[in-house]
């Protein structure tokens, strides 16, 4: 049987085969409250003018959430490896109109197609668990960032409060395979879902990852009742 860090790196296959099914059932999966993540990641932006790259972009539903209802990023880049999510996510960009400062690139987060310090933020909304070795892709994201720039991570995480972690483990282990599957028709995706979210690092285990990258002033912000975290994290400024 094949583990989750073997079947990790390619787990942009299984993204390319759930492509059209993937905004929809995670709409169905998160009762619609994904987009309030998402949203909730934009007040974290830095402020003014900036560079932004959006790492396993997937559909580039984080892009349009920092984007809609109004533009006010400079440029925004996001990479993936799965060809068909990103094709969805260009017909989502073009859709809407005001976005030429939008560019969806296809390429992997473990060697980013970029310069180096040339990004004020870099987001991965629920793409560094499906990244292996996900060491790597924060080596990268610290690597593009301007000095000063800022790195936000939104991920799943486990509840701390202990009759909330029982009844999303329940979730995560019995309902979220089975409506998973009968959405998607995909016959491991979202029982990888599920094993992935129990096996990542979160909180401050996730946090000494991006400290022993170089990032500081690491924060956690956990969301809904800590199923979510949101990861705020600094690249140093130069001396
Ligand atoms: C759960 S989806 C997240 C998509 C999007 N960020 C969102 O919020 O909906 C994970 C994405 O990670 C991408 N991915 C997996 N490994 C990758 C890698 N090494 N480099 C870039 N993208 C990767 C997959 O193709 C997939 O689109």
């Amino acid at each position: 049987m094949t583990t989750l860090d073997e079947e990790k790196p390619s787990s942009w296959k299984m993204f390319d085969a759930i492509s059209r099914s993937y905004d929809k059932t995670n709409r169905l999966l998160s009762f619609g409250i994904d987009r309030s993540w998402r949203k909730k990641m934009k007040r974290f932006l830095p402020k003014g003018d900036i560079d932004l790259l959006d790492v396993a972009t997937g559909t580039a539903d984080q892009i349009l959430a920092f984007e809609t209802p109004r533009p006010h990023l400079r440029s925004v880049i996001g990479v993936d490896l799965s060809p068909k999510m990103l094709e969805k996510g260009r017909e989502k960009v073009r859709r809407l109109a005001r976005f030429d400062h939008i560019q969806l690139l296809h390429g992997s987060a473990l060697d980013l197609p970029l310069e180096k310090e040339s990004r004020d933020c870099v987001t991965v909304s629920f793409g560094i668990r499906n990244i292996h070795p996900f060491q790597t892709a924060l080596k990268e994201a610290f690597r593009v960032l301007r000095p000063g720039g800022t790195v936000l991570i939104l991920e799943f995480s486990l509840p701390s409060n202990a009759m909330l972690r029982a009844s999303h483990l329940f979730y995560l282990k019995h309902i979220l395979p089975k409506v998973g599957k009968w959405v998607s028709s995909h016959p491991r995706a979202y029982t990888y879902l599920g094993e992935t979210i129990q096996s990542f690092p979160y909180g401050q285990d996730f946090v000494n990852a991006l400290q022993s990258v170089g990032f500081c002033s690491c924060q956690i912000h956990p969301l809904t009742g800590g199923i979510v975290s949101l990861y705020q994290a600094l690249k140093p400024s130069e001396p």
